[in-house]
């Protein structure tokens, strides 16, 4: 429920200016959206975020009542008494920032709860211009601004420029990508995709956010001692940066910038340090929240620690820990040539070897060793082709090949002009109901795209033209999934969804895991994979497992 903060409380509040610029809009919104539960959270930016933010959520959304109340200032769902400020678990807690956009730029938002009907509601200036109901809208929230400060010209002549904030943009989401891991997060920049990163383990995050080290040598931190936990990642000595811009520390989930917590971390790496470098770092340091006061920043960037030397002392005892089991571990290792590899090691190498060929295989495969492509050897289980080059030996999964492969040819069709069609002989009916004609009927360019050719009729849908790659009973499956695709086109992005669709198309064509195949079709499978340097599927599944003889002779103990 959203109520409007007491007097006393508002007081409280350490209020300031909190937007300041495009990147403070992204930060606010990005915020609720993870207060209201999203999984996944999309951003889109043009022209630096001045001209254009656009930031859609999964979450719980809100229905009218509420999203009248959430732009009205003080107004939060999120605390209620003076003393819920000294232990909020939300990012957000004042009820300040949705007000305060609203006031400076043309806001649009479309929201909807589970159950509830969805509510679109535009504001200029801080003006309501239209509220209405919207039976498309999906569950979650949209929120649209365009033309920040278009009422406040002197202040719009201080926003930076397009490209810095665009800057502080990304720099915010790599901040949000390293400390929410549970979050799919989507960041899109003038119309090309920045960052896309579903859920995954710290590691992961922390090489997409950290391209320029090798993010695989970093060392784990995991301590607990008293009232703090710290956990996290840091750089192995010897690998610095000349800036600190390697180090993100997050209290409580929020990212902070902190001099104290700067100063300790190096600390920690002692005489290892050279002088005039910085180590880098993902540290998440978790305290009771009422021994941490978020409320000291206009923008919630700094805390007050009501024990800092704890914290310091804990963060230099949990980092130090880290490096020096390191060395420890290091030590027995320079005696052991010769010695077999334990099993769980043997098994290391293996998935590394997985991970690694992910990584790899565009780069292994060059030009010359196309020439000689992997030998076809046979059909394993009606889901493999085994395969074996100069080097190794190759399991190749063919539907998730065929897919991609599929995937490629419809993908270039399309951005060509439109993909292969083929009339149908009898036409296929799919019902639809009232939106789902209106969905249809306004993207008749995309379906036609996509290589369909339909009528609308009384019932639904009359389809007399298919793309060539669809087999014809999976056409209605294929047609309510465009649907369902296009519905939620304006949140998601056409090119995304069209994407989304064609991967979909691909799929629904390609040899079923368990489909025979023969000997041609897994040459041909193997030829086209290799000549067109795919990795993966359009689900980001592997195509291809390798095993080096390297790695065979070591596992079997010949060097
Ligand atoms: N994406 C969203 N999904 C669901 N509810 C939202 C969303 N964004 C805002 N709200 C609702 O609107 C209210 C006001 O949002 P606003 O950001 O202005 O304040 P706040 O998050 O409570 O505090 P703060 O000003 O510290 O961010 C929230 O308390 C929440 O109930
Ligand atoms: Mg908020």
């Amino acid at each position: 429920m959203i109520r409007r903060l007491p007097e006393e409380v508002v007081r409280k509040i350490a209020a300031g200016e909190v937007v300041t610029g495009a990147f403070s809009v992204v930060k606010e919104l990005v915020e609720n959206s993870l207060d209201a539960g999203a999984k996944k959270v999309e951003v889109e930016i043009k022209g630096g975020g001045k001209s254009f933010i656009r930031v859609c959520d999964n979450g719980h959304g809100m229905d009218e009542e509420e999203a009248l109340l959430a732009i009205q200032p003080h107004t939060t769902s999120k605390i209620e008494k003076v003393e819920d400020l000294y232990r909020v678990s939300t990012y957000g807690f004042r009820g300040e920032a949705l007000s305060s956009i609203v006031k400076v730029s043309r806001v649009e938002i479309l929201t909807k709860k589970k159950a509830g009907v969805g509510v679109k509601l535009e504001v200029e200036g801080g003006k309501i211009k239209k509220v209405e109901s919207d039976e498309t809208i999906p569950e979650g929230t949209c929120v649209t601004v365009r033309d920040l400060f278009f009422n406040i010209p002197a202040r719009r002549k201080f926003l930076k420029s397009a490209s810095i904030e665009a800057r502080m943009v990304i720099e915010l989401m790599q901040k949000f990508i390293l400390s929410r891991t549970d979050v799919h997060f989507i960041l899109i920049r003038d119309g090309s995709v920045v960052y896309n990163a579903p859920p995954s383990d710290l590691r992961a995050r922390a090489a997409l956010v950290m391209t320029d080290v090798k993010v695989r040598d970093f060392l784990e931190v995991d301590f607990e001692k008293d009232f703090v936990k710290i956990s996290g990642l840091v750089s192995p000595p010897g690998v610095w940066r000349k800036t600190r811009t390697g180090q993100f520390f997050f209290v409580n989930g929020r990212y902070v910038l902190s001099g104290e917590l700067f100063g300790a971390f190096e600390v920690a790496y002692g005489e290892a340090l050279e002088k005039g470098y910085h180590p880098l770092c993902v540290l998440k340091i978790e305290l009771p929240p009422d021994k941490v006061d978020v409320n000291i920043h206009p923008q919630k960037l700094e805390v007050k620690f009501s024990h800092p030397e704890i914290v310091r002392s804990s963060l230099i005892s949990a980092v130090g820990k880290a490096i020096k089991e390191r060395i420890e571990r290091k030590l027995p290792e320079r005696g052991q040539t010769g010695v077999y590899p334990r099993p769980t090691e043997r098994v290391e190498t293996v998935r590394e070897s997985i991970v690694e060929l992910e990584k790899s295989y565009a780069t292994k495969i060059s030009p010359k060793e196309i020439e000689g492509l992997p030998r076809y050897l046979m059909i394993l289980r009606d889901r493999y082709i085994l395969a074996e080059d100069d080097e190794g030996i190759l399991l190749i999964d063919y539907h998730a090949s065929h897919e991609r492969i599929l995937y490629e040819k419809i993908k270039r069709e399309y951005e060509e002009k439109e993909l292969d069609s083929t009339f149908l002989l009898l036409p296929v009916f799919v019902n639809l109901d009232e939106v789902q004609k209106r969905v249809l009927n306004e993207n008749t360019q995309v379906l036609r795209k996509l290589g369909f050719r339909c009528e609308m009729v009384e019932e639904g849908v009359k389809i007399i033209a298919i793309p060539s790659v669809l087999p014809i009973q999976h056409v209605p499956a294929v047609i309510s999934e465009v649907i369902e695709e296009l519905r939620t086109s304006t949140f998601k992005g056409l090119p995304d969804v069209i994407q989304k669709i064609l991967a979909d198309i691909a799929c629904k064509s390609a040899v079923r895991t368990g489909d025979r195949i023969t000997e041609e079709d897994a040459i041909e499978i193997i030829r086209q994979i290799y000549e067109e340097k795919l990795i993966s599927c359009p689900h980001g599944r592997p195509l291809v497992f390798r095993l080096s003889y390297t790695e065979l002779d070591k596992y079997f103990g010949r060097s």
